[in-house]
C-alpha cells in the first residue's frame, strides 16, 4: 500500500478513537457545593437501590416499602432549594418522576406484598437512571 495512503488512512482511525472518547452528553454547570449535593443524592440511590434488592431477595416487603420510601419524594424535597434554578426543567421533571416512582414502589410493597412486581417496577425505573446518564454531565464553574 502506498505509505502516504496508509497515514491518511491511520489518521483517520485514530480521529474516530478520540471523538468517541469525548464526552458529549449535555453539561449541567454547578457549583462546587452543587455538585456534591446532586452526587451525594445519587449515591443515596445507588444504595437505597441496593437495599431495596436485598430486602428483596429475603422476601421482606415491609423492608421494601420502608427502603424505597426512602428515596420517594420526600427525599426530593430536600433537595429542592439547595439547587434551585441551577438544573434544566426536563432533568428536574425526569428526576421527580423517579421519586414518584419510589413511593409507587413502596405503596405497592405494602399492599400487594408481591416481590417479582416490585422487581419489575424497579427494572422500570432504573431505565430512567440509564436514560439520564446517558444525556448528562456535570462540570463545576471556576
Ligand atoms: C435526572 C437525571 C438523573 C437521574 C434520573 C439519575 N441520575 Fe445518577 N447522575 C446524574 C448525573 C448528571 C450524574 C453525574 C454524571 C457525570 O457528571 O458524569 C450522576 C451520577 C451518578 C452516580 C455517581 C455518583 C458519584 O459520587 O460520582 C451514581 C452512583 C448515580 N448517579 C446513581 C443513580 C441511580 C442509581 C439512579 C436511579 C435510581 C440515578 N442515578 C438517576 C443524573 C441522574
Amino acid at each position: 500500500m502506498n505509505k502516504l495512503l496508509f497515514m491518511l488512512i491511520l489518521g483517520v482511525f485514530a480521529n474516530a478513537v478520540v471523538a468517541e472518547e469525548t464526552d458529549k452528553r449535555q453539561i449541567l454547570k454547578l457549583s462546587e457545593p452543587q455538585r456534591e449535593h446532586v452526587l451525594q443524592e445519587m449515591r443515596a440511590l445507588l444504595s437505597g437501590t441496593q437495599s431495596i434488592l436485598d430486602a428483596l431477595a429475603k422476601d421482606d416487603m415491609a423492608a421494601v416499602a420502608q427502603q424505597a420510601r426512602l428515596l420517594g419524594m420526600t427525599m426530593a424535597h430536600k433537595a429542592e432549594d439547595h439547587l434551585k434554578g441551577a438544573l434544566p426543567q426536563e432533568f428536574m421533571k425526569l428526576g421527580m418522576t423517579v421519586h414518584q416512582d419510589f413511593d409507587q414502589i413502596a405503596a405497592d410493597a405494602e399492599s400487594m406484598k408481591d416481590s417479582k412486581h416490585s422487581l419489575s417496577q424497579l427494572s422500570a425505573s432504573m431505565t430512567k437512571c440509564v436514560a439520564c446518564h446517558a444525556s448528562y454531565q456535570i462540570r463545576t464553574q471556576h
